[in-house]
């Protein structure tokens, strides 16, 4: 990590901060989240809570039973029920309730900011029209910004699973609500779906002056992204814990500070890493990489951002206020604010290291 990316607090005053201050430092700098799917925030008891007011049948017996299916042996053991939890959102109120229950415990977290990814063919393939979606998560963001002072931003990502053309019949339905949401990600099963087979639909995307990102490099390999970025312009990664297998691919995502926005407890859960001590995020930012810590689905995998933080630096003691504090603010530098905003979070950043 060099030092020449530490923003106000110099290397040696965070140095000076005490190891046994860290836990506490972890919770209380404020943070911004950028891999998160709401969806994936859906928690048992909501499922069932939902379920029982839509009238929705589980083929699970309850909160207990739901929670012991979810040991995944990879990527798409984990899809599978995600998206079998998926099916009790019907109603407008019902993704406001989920979109809700996450901004409370971001704001609990100091999650000062959070770019949400939603899946909205996950719900028109079961006939919930795009507008009941957009219209109840946009009411939790607004909402979020007002009582809980968390800034909010929705990220629509295609199921790479699902044709070109179905992602751009999604992109149309979108249109509508253009400005309910500030870019595109690619998220579903990874591997035999690389980001070259949406390259026109994210070329369009472009023309519509969205953001993009991409899943890539979590199961599948570095080849895809370099894919996702040359071919479908990705400004970020989603995971890229494989870019350490190529040292090009390093150098590159290095000199142009691209960020990987990398998922600890996830990776654990999917079998990506054995356990938090072999996870690679400290050699990353070692790399000189914009890493920094998001929860990714947050219900299925162990814990929120706090918990993410917190266990990540219980296993790997070589981490120290140093990463901390790059953490927290190559979560800001890698958001799609701007510049002003970036330096209001930073100096708040700056404040709660410099009170030790
Ligand atoms: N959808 C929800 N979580 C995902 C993940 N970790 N990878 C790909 N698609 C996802
Ligand atoms: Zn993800």
């Amino acid at each position: 990590m060099t030092a020449a990316l530490l923003a106000g607090m110099t290397p040696a005053r965070l140095d000076a901060i005490a190891p046994e201050r860290l836990p506490a430092l972890l919770r209380l700098m404020p943070k911004a989240e950028l891999h998160i799917h709401i969806e994936g925030s859906l928690e048992p008891e909501l499922i069932f809570r939902l379920a029982q007011r839509n009238g929705v049948t589980l083929p699970y017996a309850d909160v207990e039973a739901l929670r012991a299916a979810y040991a995944f042996t990879d990527l798409q053991s984990f899809l599978d029920i995600y998206y079998a939890g998926a099916s009790v959102l019907l109603k407008e109120q019902d993704f406001f309730d989920m979109a809700w229950a996450y901004l409370e415990k971001a704001a609990a977290d100091n999650v000062v900011h959070a770019e949400i990814f939603f899946d909205p063919q996950t719900h028109t393939a079961r006939g919930v029209p795009f507008e009941t979606v957009i219209k109840g998560l946009n009411h939790a963001v607004h909402r979020a910004h007002a009582e809980l002072g968390v800034s909010a931003k929705l990220i629509l990502c295609f199921l790479r699973h699902l044709s070109e053309e179905e992602a751009f019949a999604t992109l149309e339905e979108a249109l509508p609500w253009r400005h309910h949401f500030i870019g595109v990600g690619l998220d579903s099963s990874e591997v035999g779906h690389p980001p070259s087979k949406f390259e026109r639909v994210f070329a369009r995307c472009r023309e519509l002056g969205l953001h993009i990102v991409a899943h890539a490099g979590e199961e599948g390999p570095p080849a895809y992204i370099v894919e996702a970025l040359d071919l479908l312009q990705s400004e970020r990664i989603d995971h890229g814990v494989r870019s350490l297998e190529d040292p090009a691919l390093v150098a590159r995502l290095a000199a142009a500070r691209t960020p990987l926005t990398v998922c600890p407890l996830s990776n654990v859960k999917l079998c990506v890493f054995d356990d938090l001590t072999q996870h690679n995020i400290g050699a990353l930012l070692d790399a000189g990489l914009c890493a920094m810590v998001n929860s990714d689905d947050p219900a299925y995998f162990g814990g929120y951002m706090n918990q993410n933080f917190v266990e990540l630096f219980a296993a790997q003691p070589q981490l120290t206020a140093r990463h901390a504090y790059q953490l927290a603010l190559n979560s800001f530098e890698a958001s799609f604010v701007d510049a002003d905003q970036k330096r209001v979070w930073q100096h708040r950043l700056d404040a709660v290291f410099a009170a030790g």
